[in-house]
Formats: structure tokens, C-alpha cells, sequence
């Protein structure tokens, strides 16, 4: 099976255009969506609109997911972050909305090998930064691997009797082999809206059969998502981090 790893889209339309594009070209049996499809960005309608068309598709919630359907309170974001929340939530559509309310809360387990979270497995709003928080994470996870998001940095950590190892994966083209005996947290990076310093969308692809896991980078119209923000009159400096990559 060759499983499609994603997160956080974050209303970018343009970069989740340029990732459809990406995987007409790819043999995707799976879908496996991370959290995030709204906050910060112009076009959550459409990204609601547009997930439904991938299928089999697994996904859990974000936490912006969660402010924007009311179920958690925006006093826990940055007050940029809060009016992009505070912004979706008045365009966003009811049923659009009500598709936010179903999204279930992570970890889940996917074909009983896979979990997939958000921010963590113990708690869907916890960033895994580092290898302490990671050994963490592994003390809550069933399966040999774990797929997560929320902190926008594609990013791999090994475990492996108790050792934790944990790999930034910089460039456009990285693969990991998975071998047996160890367990793996991985985070495939963002769609819509990168930190690392490369402004290019992130993703990566998870083939069971080969046991190999790679990571790519694609281009996407980001002046036409930058522009679609300054409209929207959402905070300018989000439309400004999306070409630094930040
Ligand atoms: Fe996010």
C-alpha cells in the first residue's frame, strides 16, 4: 500500500492545488491527513470542499481545527493566530463547519500498524520538538509507527531499546528506511504553511510493501495565496511568512 502522509493545509488553496497535482502523478492507495485544514489561511471553504474528493482518506483534527468549530478557545493562540481563527469562523460555511465538528480527535490507528496524530499521542495539542518530548510520545504508541504534525518540520525520530535518535530532514528528496526492531515518529512537514525555511509545500509518501518512507518538497503559487490573505484582510504578516518559509 502506498499511504499519502499530510498536514496542516492552514486554508492554503494554492498549495493544496499543487499537492492534487502531485498525487495524480503518484499511486495512492491511502490517505492519512494529520490536522489543520483551516487558520491562518483565505480559503478554508474550498480545502473542505476539496478533501472530500480523496479517498480512502484517514484524518484526525488540529488544534485550529478545533478552536475554529468552537470545541477549544482561542486564548490559547497568539493574537495573529486568533484573528485568523476568529476570520474563518465567520466565512466559514455551515456545513463546512459541521464537517470541522466530525473530525475525530487523535491518536487513531489505521490498519492496525499506523497511528496518526496531530500534535502528539498523549495530547493532540503537544508540539514533539525534540527527542525528550519524542520519548514521551513513544511511551503512548502501540504500533511501530507514528505519523504527526503541528509543528510544520518534517522530522524523523528512531527508537530503539529506549534510545531515542531524532532527524531534521532538510532538502527536497529525503527517504527512510524503515527496519524492524525500531519504532518511528514522523512528521511529514506542512502543506500550506512550511517553517523550516523552505517556503516549498511538504509531504511524504509511505510505501508498506517496500517499508521505505520519502519526502517531498513542491512548488506552489504562493503570490496568489499571499494576495488571497491581503484581501481577506487577514493579518499581513501571514501572507509575509509564507515566502520566507517561517
Ligand atoms: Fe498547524
Amino acid at each position: 500500500m502506498r499511504y499519502l502522509i499530510f498536514a496542516d493545509i492552514h486554508g492554503n488553496l494554492e498549495a493544496f492545488l499543487s499537492l492534487l497535482k502531485f498525487v495524480q502523478e503518484q499511486k495512492i492507495d491511502h490517505y492519512l491527513f494529520l490536522g489543520d485544514l483551516v487558520g491562518y489561511g483565505a480559503s478554508p471553504n474550498e480545502i473542505i470542499q476539496k478533501i472530500r474528493s480523496l479517498k480512502p482518506i484517514s484524518m484526525v483534527r488540529g488544534n485550529h481545527d478545533k478552536a475554529v468549530s468552537g470545541l477549544d478557545s482561542v486564548q490559547t493562540f497568539n493574537p495573529i493566530a486568533a484573528s485568523a481563527i476568529q476570520w474563518t469562523q465567520q466565512n466559514l460555511l455551515k456545513r463546512n463547519l459541521n464537517y470541522l465538528l466530525e473530525l475525530k480527535q487523535g491518536p487513531q490507528i489505521i490498519h492496525e500498524n499506523i497511528t496518526i496524530c496531530h500534535g502528539s499521542p498523549f495530547d493532540e495539542d503537544y508540539y514533539i520538538f525534540g527527542e525528550f518530548d519524542a520519548s514521551e510520545a513513544f511511551l503512548h504508541i502501540n504500533t511501530s509507527l507514528c505519523f504527526f504534525g503541528h509543528t510544520h518540520f518534517p522530522f524523523v525520530f528512531r527508537e530503539k531499546d529506549g534510545f531515542v535518535e531524532g532527524t531534521f530532514l532538510s532538502g527536497n528528496s529525503n527517504e527512510v528506511k524503515i527496519e524492524e526492531g525500531v519504532r518511528y515518529l514522523i512528521n511529514p512537514g506542512s502543506i500550506g504553511q512550511p517553517r523550516d525555511r523552505n517556503s516549498q509545500a511538504a509531504c511524504a509518501i509511505y510505501n508498506s510493501k517496500t517499508q521505505k518512507v520519502n519526502f517531498y518538497r513542491f512548488e506552489y503559487n504562493i503570490e496568489e495565496t499571499q494576495k488571497k490573505i491581503l484581501q481577506a484582510n487577514l493579518p499581513p504578516a501571514l501572507a509575509e511568512r509564507l515566502s520566507m518559509g517561517i
